[in-house]
C-alpha cells in the first residue's frame, strides 16, 4: 500500500524539535515547542511532583486498569481547579470530567463526543490558532471555519471584529476559545470582554469549547480561570479541555482532562456515559501515573502550596524574559516598538517577524521558532538572550 503514498509533512511544532535535535550548532536555541525551561535551559521535574511520585511508589499496591473515565479523585481535583472549591457547578454535579491523555487527548475526546451527536456542526477556531486545533477537529470529521482574533497592526486583540464574527455563528456550532495565554499570540481577552462573549454564547446558542492548557501561566491559577467560570455559570453546554502538561510539568505523562458542563446533573450523567464509550473505543482507559501524581499534589496541602510556588516561579521567569527580550532588542538597535511582548501572557509571543527572518534565524543561527514567528519565551535564558537579540538584529538588517 505504501508504495503509492506520499510521505506526510512533519508536524509544524513537534517536527521542529526533531530538526532542532539534529542541528550541530553549539549555540542553538529552541524557541519552538511550548515546553518550559529554567534559566539553565532544562525542563525540570517539579519538586512537588518528585515528592508525590515518591509517595506513590511507596504506597501503590496495584497497576490494574483505572476506570474508563480515570481516577475519580483526579476528576474531582480537576473540577476544583477549573471551577473553584465552592462552585455551584460542582455542588449541582452538572459537570462530567474524564482523565484524557493530555490536552490534545482531551480535545479529541470532546471532538469525537460532539461529532457523534452533532456531525453537521461547524467548528470555529481563532485566527490564528494552535495548528493542531485544525488537525484534531478535522480528524474528528468536522468542517472548520475561523473567526477574527489577532490584530497584526497593533499586535493586540481585534475584539470588535472577533465579536462581530462570533455574532454570525449559528446555534449548535462549536466555538473553540483559548481560556488564557492564547497560543500562538499570547493575546488574551480581558474580564469584561469574556463576560460579553459568554453572554453572546447564551444569546446565539453556539457552544463554547474552551482550550485550557496554560492555567497558572497567565496571572495565576484563580485569575486564569475567569472565562471558565463565566461560561460554566451561564448554564449552557460547555466543553473544557484542560492540561497538566505545562503547569505540573507532566508533559510526557499525558495528563489532561475533558470536562463537559451541562445545565443539569441528569444531563451530565448522560454525557459521562457517552464519554466512556468514546474513550473505550479509542484507548480504553487512561494512563494512571500523571493523574495520580496530580491528585496527590492537589489533595495534600503542603504539596499544593509547593506547587503554587513552583508555578509562580515559572510564570515569573517568563515575565522576566519578556522584559529581557524587549530590553535586549532595543540595546541591539532593532527598530520598532516591542512593548507588545510585555503585554502578552503565557509562554508565547507572536513576534510578527517575516518568514524570511524566521528562516534566517534557523538556518544561520540555529534559533528555532514556529512558522509565523511564534516565540516560546521560556526557551530564553540569561545566557542565550544576548545571542538571540543580536541574531535578530542581524537578520532584520539583511
Ligand atoms: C505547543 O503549542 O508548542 C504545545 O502545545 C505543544 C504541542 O503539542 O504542540
Amino acid at each position: 500500500m505504501w508504495k503509492s503514498i506520499q510521505p506526510a509533512p512533519p508536524d509544524s511544532i513537534l517536527g521542529l524539535t526533531e530538526e532542532f535535535k539534529k542541528d550541530k550548532n553549539p549555540d542553538k536555541v529552541n524557541l519552538g515547542v511550548g515546553v518550559y525551561k529554567d534559566d539553565a535551559g532544562n525542563t525540570p521535574v517539579l519538586r512537588c511532583v518528585k515528592a508525590a511520585e515518591k509517595e506513590l511508589v511507596e504506597t501503590q499496591k496495584s497497576k490494574s486498569y483505572l476506570p474508563i473515565s480515570g481516577d475519580p479523585a483526579y476528576a474531582a481535583a480537576v473540577q476544583r481547579l477549573l471551577f473553584g472549591t465552592k462552585s455551584e457547578v460542582i455542588n449541582s454535579a452538572r459537570a462530567a470530567t474524564v482523565h484524557a491523555p493530555g490536552g490534545t487527548g482531551a480535545l479529541r475526546v470532546g471532538a469525537d463526543l460532539i461529532h457523534k451527536f452533532n456531525p453537521e456542526a461547524r467548528v470555529w477556531v481563532s485566527s490564528p490558532t494552535w495548528a493542531n486545533h485544525n488537525g484534531i477537529f478535522g480528524a474528528a470529521g468536522f468542517e472548520i471555519g475561523s473567526y477574527s482574533y489577532y490584530n497584526a497592526a497593533n499586535k493586540g486583540l481585534d475584539f470588535d471584529r472577533m465579536f462581530s464574527d462570533l455574532e454570525k455563528i449559528p446555534a449548535g456550532d462549536i466555538v473553540v476559545l483559548h481560556t488564557c495565554c492564547h497560543n500562538p499570540s499570547g493575546v488574551d481577552l480581558n474580564p469584561d470582554q469574556w463576560q460579553e462573549v459568554a453572554a453572546l454564547a447564551v444569546q446565539k446558542g453556539w457552544i463554547p469549547f474552551l482550550d485550557f492548557a496554560y492555567q497558572g501561566f497567565g496571572d495565576g491559577v484563580i485569575e486564569d480561570r475567569f472565562a471558565v467560570e463565566q461560561f460554566a455559570a451561564a448554564g449552557i453546554d460547555c466543553y473544557v479541555a484542560s492540561s497538566f502538561s505545562k503547569n505540573f510539568g507532566l508533559y510526557n505523562e499525558r495528563t489532561g482532562a475533558m470536562t463537559v458542563v451541562t445545565p443539569s446533573g441528569e444531563e451530565a450523567t448522560v454525557a459521562m456515559s457517552h464519554l466512556k464509550t468514546v474513550i473505550r473505543t479509542n484507548y480504553s482507559n487512561p494512563p494512571a501515573h500523571g493523574g495520580l501524581v496530580a491528585s496527590i499534589i492537589l489533595n495534600t496541602p503542603d504539596l499544593h502550596a509547593m506547587w503554587l510556588e513552583e508555578l509562580a516561579a515559572m510564570r515569573n521567569r517568563i515575565v522576566n524574559m519578556r522584559k529581557a527580550l524587549v530590553d535586549g532588542l532595543s540595546q541591539q538597535g532593532v527598530e520598532g516598538d516591542f512593548s507588545y511582548i510585555e503585554k502578552q501572557r503565557g509562554m508565547f509571543s507572536f513576534s510578527g517577524w517575516s518568514e524570511d527572518v524566521v528562516k534566517q534565524l534557523r538556518v544561520n543561527k540555529g534559533i528555532y521558532m514556529v512558522g509565523g514567528g511564534r516565540i516560546n519565551l521560556a526557551g530564553l535564558t540569561t545566557s542565550n538572550i544576548e545571542y538571540v537579540c543580536s541574531a535578530v538584529a542581524e537578520a532584520m538588517k539583511s
